[in-house]
């Protein structure tokens, strides 16, 4: 990792990676790039440019031009979102996918491709689910993510395209907000708390799902791309989860330190049927065995410093 590219530079994972990787690899080494039409204030430093990862020839010329060997590919619809037009969901999560994959054919790049804990369905064995198991999905989310993962696997076979990737669980962050996930909840509670002394949560008190503090989702990322070649057996789609929890349980561990905090549930069936179709908790011994995962934040220790973080930032 010399020259580096992140798509989606702007959305929750990108902007810390971004921060993260200038620091290891220098400003000028990563070039961050979001999307055409955002109009987010982008909260990322410079240098960072414009790029649709559906538009194959930006992609190509910026890759060529600035001599990138790796790809960071976050650009992504998450899967609320997704629900809502799945076919922009498609265009963007599979064909930019696509694109990417062809131009790290052709100029010779390593990337990362996020995949999720919803590229799993409900036929897919729900406790401590294997890396290898039963996959149907049912978002159009969770489509998008399987066939990247499947392509990934293609152009490692057929290309020797160094494709690599994780199954993120939901990600809490207190930078920027999460785009429209079935685990958004997660976050919003936290500000809630903070804010309101009180949270309206969409999913189930009782709804599992795996979580990560992002610290440990980035440093999964680049520990990965750091990786041994050849100590990869799957190289993509390898599960990695650091806690599994609820709603209610989220909700006790915040009340530890706000006493005061109340949550009531009402319920968004969309994002319900969504949560219900994915795992409780991933077995994630192949990650660890293979290139060392090990998650370093449990459920309290990243409570304790969500809510010191978020209330820094939102004093400031
Ligand atoms: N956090 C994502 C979502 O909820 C799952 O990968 O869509």
């Amino acid at each position: 990792m010399k020259k580096i590219l992140i798509t989606g530079a702007a959305g929750q994972i990108g902007s810390e990676l971004t921060e993260l990787l200038r620091n290891k690899y220098g400003n000028e080494n990563v070039i961050a790039t979001i999307h055409n039409q955002s109009n987010k204030e982008s909260p990322i430093a410079k240098p960072f440019g414009r790029l649709d990862s559906r538009d194959q020839g930006s992609l190509k010329e910026i890759v060529n031009n600035e001599k990138i060997d790796t790809v960071f590919h976050l650009a992504s619809l998450l899967s609320a979102k997704a629900e809502e037009n799945p076919q922009l969901a498609w265009d963007v999560n599979a064909n930019g996918l696509v694109n990417v994959l062809e131009v790290a054919r052709m100029y010779n790049c390593a990337i990362f491709f996020p995949s999720s804990i919803g590229a799993f369905g409900p036929g897919t064995p729900r406790d401590n689910t294997p890396q290898i198991t039963i996959q149907r999905p049912n978002t159009i989310y969770g489509i998008s993510k399987l066939s990247g993962e499947l392509l990934c696997d293609y152009y490692y076979n057929r290309y020797g395209v160094e494709a690599r990737g994780v199954r993120y669980p939901g990600i809490i962050s207190y930078q920027a907000m999460p785009g429209g996930g079935t685990t958004d909840y997660a976050v919003h509670m936290f500000y809630a708390a903070l804010q309101d002394r009180q949270y309206d949560c969409y999913l189930k008190p009782a709804t599992m799902l795996d979580m990560m503090y992002m610290p440990d989702a980035l440093h999964a990322a680049v520990t990965l791309m750091q990786a041994d070649s050849k100590k990869l057996q799957y190289r993509n789609a390898y599960n990695v989860t650091a806690m599994n929890l609820t709603p209610q349980e989220l909700a006790a561990e915040i009340k530890k330190h706000i006493p005061e905090f109340e949550v009531n549930y009402k319920i968004d069936p969309v994002r319900q049927a969504i949560a219900d179709s994915w795992p409780n908790y991933m077995g994630d011994s192949a990650a660890r065995n293979e290139w060392g995962w090990q998650p370093t934040y449990t459920l309290s220790t990243m409570v304790e410093d969500m809510l010191q973080q978020l209330a820094k930032k939102l004093e400031s």
